[in-house]
Parts: C-alpha cells; structure tokens; sequence
C-alpha cells in the first residue's frame, strides 16, 4: 500500500495519515512449557520428539476412512466451537491453549501442532492461535486478548489414525465496522472456495474463485500459506493455492480429503516470518483473518467434515463468539 492510497481500514484518510505508523498489535510473549498427553492416547510420529513421516498416501480416499474422517472432523469441529466462546476480553491465548489441549484429551484425540517440526523448534502448543496481524500459525503465550482483537483459532486432532483441520476468526467484544467487514469476506471466501471445490474442475478453480471474490472487494490473498491433502497424514503433497495458480492443473475427484483455508487481509498480502519460526505477520501489519475446513469430495460437490455437531452453528461460523 503507497502512502497516498486511502488506509486499508476504511476511514477514507491517506494511509500516510492513518495506519501507516501504527505499530504491531502483537509482540512475542512470555510461552510456558510445553504439555504432555498421556500415552494411552495414539499419537502422530511427531509427539515426543519424533520427525514427520512421509508415504504416499492415496488421494482419493476409502469409504472406511472416510468415515473415519467424519468423526475426528466432527470432534475438531465441537472443540473449536467451544473455544470460541473463550475469546472474550481478560483470556490469554495459553489459556485458550490449555483447554484445546484439555478438549483434545477428554476426546480421546491427540491436538495435532503440539511438537510438530519447523525451520526454528518443533510447535510448543496444541492450537495455533493468531491475533489481528498475524496471518497464521501463532504460538499461544500470556497476551490477554483485549476488547476490539479479531483471534484466529486453528485445531487440528488427531484421533482413529486420521487428522481434522479446521479454523475460525473469532470476534473478542467489541470490534469496529471494518475488521467485521474482514471476517465476513474471509468466511465467504471459504464458501466460494467450496464452490468450486467440484469434481470434473481443475485444483486452480479454488483459488480463482477466493481471489477474484477478495479482490473485487479490495482484500489482499496471502501467497505463502496452502491448504493441503489430510487423512492419515496431516499434510500431504496435494497443495490447494488460495490464489489463481495456473500449473495447478489436476482434476477434482470424489474421494478426495483436503482443507481450503483463505488467509484474507486488509492491506499487503505479503508475509513475514518472525524469528521462532512460526508466527507469520503481514509486512504492512494491516489485520488479517481466516477460516478453514476440512473437506471430501462427493459425486455433487464438496461435503464439510469439519462441521460442529450443535446444527444451531453455521457451517460457515457466526460472525460474533460462537454461542456458549
Ligand atoms: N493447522 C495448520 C494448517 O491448517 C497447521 C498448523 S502446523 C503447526 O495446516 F505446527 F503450526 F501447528
Ligand atoms: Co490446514
Ligand atoms: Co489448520
């Protein structure tokens, strides 16, 4: 964004004259050590200090997996509604953290991104929670959230040898017209991308529909950060772009499991990293939102696995904290 542009946030000023010197929102904070979950859970290879194994793993999925897949989506799906209620003004996101851990263990599961390897340490919590500019992968710590914050919650379980991934923005009070605005575009994003997640289209036509949806209404799409295949593996080759990417050229076919997850800012699209390796922040430090399922392809189009089993939910999640 050039400093005569008008602000990202919608107040109609220069940016030079509003949010081009307002700092970050988001500083790294105090992270207590990381839990443990008992051993008569099933655990991925990368619990306890273990690397990611890879195999190939069939796209297109069996009807037992699948089934599979159902439940733990469902379990994800309930755990992050609950946390959702949690985001309220006072809670710090290690609260939040401990009691996705809690959930994770009460439902039998194992929470996915606790001590999974990346560039810096292994990811030392069970959620990943990123408050206003941080695009994706946030370290829980001792940050209250505080009145007018947007919070991402990402839960991944782990549970009958299959993985479920899904997200949600989270509203904490109060929070002004424009950041609304953001969430609601990101939500709807999900949905197009959904659309188009159809058999018989081309992997790219996900990401045209998100992109052409966030652009037209003046949002940027982060580039750096894909959904992906899941089932036994939490992530697998299967790259889902977010943005239209021309070489992605292999067909949608029923059967197969993966997530889409547009991360939707107001400002720069671009990402940077901070130095523990997992907290990705737009450069310009404009705010950020995002929702992911994970999703299998049917005859008819994309059916979610990912959805709460309260039906008084949408699929698509409220716009203010989830009912409790
Ligand atoms: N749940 C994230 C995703 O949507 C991945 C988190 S990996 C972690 O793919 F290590 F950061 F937890
Ligand atoms: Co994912
Ligand atoms: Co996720």
């Amino acid at each position: 964004m050039k400093a005569n542009d008008p602000c990202w946030c919608g107040s109609g000023k220069k940016f030079k004259r509003c949010h081009r010197n307002v700092g970050a929102t988001v500083q790294q904070g105090v992270i207590s050590p990381m839990r443990t979950v008992p051993d008569t859970i099933a655990k991925p290879t990368w619990a306890d200090g273990g690397d990611v194994e890879r195999w190939d793993e069939p796209r297109v999925k069996s009807p037992e997996i699948l089934e599979r897949m159902r439940r733990t989506g469902r379990e994800a799906a309930d755990l992050l509604a609950y946390l959702g209620t949690l985001c309220q003004p006072g809670a710090t996101t290690e609260e939040i953290d401990i009691a996705c851990h809690q959930g994770a263990i009460e439902r039998n599961s194992y929470p996915s991104p606790l001590g999974y390897p990346g560039p810096v340490s292994p990811f030392p919590k069970s959620i990943c929670s990123s408050v206003n500019e941080v695009i994706c992968h946030g370290i829980p710590d001792d940050r209250p959230l505080v009145e007018g914050d947007i919070v991402n919650l990402d839960v991944t379980l782990f549970k009958e040898g299959v993985h479920g991934d899904t997200n949600a923005t989270f509203l904490v009070g109060d929070v002004d017209e424009a950041s609304r605005q953001l969430v609601q575009v990101t939500r709807d994003c999900l949905e197009k991308g959904i659309e188009a997640a159809k058999p018989g289209n081309q992997i790219n036509a996900i990401g045209r529909a998100i992109q052409t949806y966030a652009e037209d209404r003046g949002y940027g799409v982060v580039r750096d950060f894909v959904g992906h295949g899941i089932g036994e593996q939490f992530h697998t080759d299967l790259q889902i772009s977010h943005y239209f990417h021309p070489r992605l050229t292999d067909v949608i076919e029923p059967g197969m499991t993966f997530t889409i997850e547009p991360m939707i800012t107001m400002g720069s699209w671009r990402a940077q990293m901070w130095n523990d390796g997992w907290t990705a922040v737009t450069t310009d430090l404009s705010r950020t939102a995002q929702f992911e399922h994970t999703l299998v392809i049917n005859d008819d189009g994309a059916e979610i696995l990912t959805t709460p089993s309260d039906t008084s939910i949408h699929p698509f999640w409220a716009l203010t904290t989830v009912a409790g």
